[in-house]
């Protein structure tokens, strides 16, 4: 049993109105709110008294216990060894470092495989890299029908001169869940180094890098209840023998060698909370037991937030879905992105956020994704449901895209 509303009361933010509505917030893709225990977590270190790690007194030896408590905490999350875990201020920045490193090890005639299901942080990264390398891009689609990428397509492309495969664990703009580790087992192969993009599944799926078996997996917490920051897995091995960009002083070991500059350590705190915060929504003896039935319990309660969205704009004229048409948790997340006939999507933004409904729209980086559909222009609505959103806001969502569907009538 999965009680939604004992788990909204310990989110500040949702008590947010406007005007007399409460607010229902739909953008989850976008970034989750935060739980009172985050919030607390973050400003302790603060209160107490903040220090640079690697000093000799009790404040700096307080920031040390911060960040090896979030490594830990991570490892739980990801399913990997602490002194795998990367910290960064978000994906984005995370990435362009591995792209820069690892487009050093490249050669003329190489190659690499990026997937049009990407949001453009898994993508544009790599493109650079790939230019001053001067090795050839390749990219592989997926199915209009389905949205699923092309696995054929995929293994076609592939060769032995393919240096690396970047491509999304669940597309942010379709919610279309990625067959991460058998793009993985077709990477690895051709002896190509894999990087997964777990951003938007992270959220939503139990994730396990062993089980993956990828050799690079980037997510952010502040989609999963946590603070602004980005969070890297790296195969132990390959964090030690990528050239890494650092300053001299700074540690040669990994993970540090790779966290450049001083660290939010608030953002830490905050980041092994919101694993916590995970954990407790599930039982088990330890935190990672915790974890796997979190999951469980939380894609339950997330298909059903999918079924009655899917089910409820299937009979409203004019507003059509794009992505997997089936509520299933195992090949989607519940994230929609939606058209309305004859409404620019950022007009019903704007509709839907002036009672209430916060939703983005547009094409939220996703690029390739929007130009495959025809939709590079104005982009679509997303609107994106996490666990703590309830069947009363799916209710809300869909009469009002009923109504403004009719209007545009
Ligand atoms: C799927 C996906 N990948 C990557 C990113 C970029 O993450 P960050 O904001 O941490 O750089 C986002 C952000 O929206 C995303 O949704």
């Amino acid at each position: 049993m999965f009680d939604v509303e004992a788990v909204r009361r310990g989110f500040p933010a949702l008590s947010r109105t406007v005007g007399d509505r409460p607010v229902a917030y739909l953008d989850g893709p976008g970034g989750t709110q935060v739980p009172a225990t985050v919030i607390e977590a973050m400003t302790g270190p603060m209160r107490r008294g903040a220090s640079n790690v690697h000093g000799r007194f009790a404040a700096s030896i307080d920031s040390e216990q911060t960040v090896a408590a979030a490594r830990q905490a991570m490892a739980d999350l990801l399913g990997c060894r602490p002194d795998e875990v990367v910290f960064g201020p978000n994906m984005t920045t995370l990435t362009f470092a591995m792209s820069r490193a690892m487009g050093r090890t490249w050669t003329s005639g190489d190659n690499i495989v990026l997937t049009r299901l990407d949001h453009d942080a898994n993508v544009s990264p790599w493109m650079l890299a790939a230019r001053d390398a001067g090795v050839e891009v390749r990219f592989v689609g997926f199915d209009l029908e389905t949205t699923q990428l092309d696995l054929a397509e995929l293994s076609a492309t592939v060769d032995d001169r393919t240096r690396l495969i970047a491509v999304t664990h669940a597309s942010n703009a379709l919610g279309t869940v990625v067959d991460v580790a058998t793009v993985t087992e077709i990477g690895h192969r051709v002896g190509a180094v894999v990087f997964v993009d777990a951003v938007h599944a992270a959220p939503h799926r139990r994730i396990d890098v062993a089980g993956i078996g990828c050799d690079l997996l980037a997510v952010s917490p502040y989609k999963f209840f946590g603070p602004h920051a980005g969070c890297l897995f790296g195969r132990a091995e390959l964090l030690a023998e990528l050239p890494a960009y650092k300053v001299r002083p700074a540690p040669d070991e990994p993970p540090e060698r790779w966290e450049t500059g001083t660290a939010s350590f608030e953002a830490m705190a905050g980041v092994a909370a919101a694993v916590d915060h995970l954990a407790s929504l599930g039982a088990g003896g330890d935190r990672r037991s915790r974890l796997d039935d979190a999951f469980v319990r939380t894609a339950r309660h997330e298909e059903r937030l999918a079924a009655r969205f899917l089910e409820g704009i299937a009979s409203i004229d004019g507003v059509t879905c794009h992505g997997v048409p089936e509520p299933d948790m195992a090949v989607r997340t519940p994230t929609f992105a939606v058209e309305v006939a004859g409404v620019a999507p950022g007009r019903v933004a704007e509709v839907l956020g002036a009672e209430g409904i916060f939703v983005w729209a547009g094409d939220y980086y996703a690029v390739e994704v929007m130009r495959r559909l025809g939709k590079a222009d104005d982009g679509l609505v997303r609107i994106g449901f996490v666990n703590y959103s309830t069947l009363g806001e799916v209710d809300r969502v869909v009469s009002a895209l009923a109504r403004i569907a009719g209007d545009a009538d």
